[in-house]
């Protein structure tokens, strides 16, 4: 089976996704570690409860953000996976760490790419009155929030949402689509190649599948 390591930094509600995904044989592969940045997230409780090795790995015990990636790149090499996911892990990631797992490491993140890049998503797109938002699927590149966008889920905003109403309608959509996502690239039905991706051969539109 193929081997996944997922790598969080709170609560882990995605995380929890995927190991109900896993059980119910929805994806072909195994989630064989749970690496937290944060020693308290909640995510290293569900990855324990769900009999996955849990691994707290602190950011604060590190001299530099070179020094973390290259303890977190050991860690991960440790397990020998074909895909990362990134599952709520805040954490900017150096050059190196990038490159040491291009084209087999997934994200999500809480608005349709490319717009709301970075944080506070919910509270940005609500103080632009935008009708549409959501969630996005997208290989990791240098650029932060800039890689190739593989799948997206798209909801209306209403005029009484609020950004606790928002994020809990995105949470909803993203624990829908990123074991879709990563299903997908496990059944080896999606690849990165070069700042793009292509899904059964094809390339995707800009915004991924909808
Ligand atoms: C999710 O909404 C995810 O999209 C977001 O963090 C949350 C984690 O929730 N990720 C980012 O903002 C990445 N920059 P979870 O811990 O319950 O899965």
């Amino acid at each position: 089976a193929r081997r996944i390591v997922v790598l969080i930094s709170g609560s882990g509600s995605n995380l929890q996704a995927l190991i109900d995904a896993q059980r119910h044989d929805r994806l072909c592969g195994e989630i064989v570690a749970v690496i937290s940045n944060e020693p308290d997230a909640y995510g290293l409780k569900r990855a324990l409860e769900a009999d996955i090795e849990a691994v707290a790995l602190p950011h604060r015990e590190y001299d530099s953000r070179d020094a973390y990636d290259g303890a977190l790149i050991k860690v991960i090499d440790r397990h020998e996976p074909d895909l990362i996911v990134l599952a709520g892990f805040m954490r900017i990631l150096t050059p190196r760490f990038v490159q040491r797992f291009l084209g087999k490491m997934l994200n999500i993140h809480p608005s349709l790419l490319p717009a709301y890049q970075g944080l506070n998503t919910h509270a940005r797109a609500l103080a632009d009155g935008v009708k549409q938002h959501g969630c996005s699927v997208h290989f990791v590149t240098e650029e932060l929030d800039g890689g190739p966008v593989v799948l997206q889920a798209e909801l209306n905003v209403s005029s009484d949402d609020t950004v606790d109403t928002l994020k809990e309608k995105v949470h909803a959509r993203e624990h829908l689509i990123y074991p879709i996502a990563v299903q997908w690239f496990l059944q080896g039905r999606l690849k990165y190649s070069t700042e793009s991706a292509t899904m059964d051969g094809h390339p995707l539109p800009p915004h991924g599948m909808r």
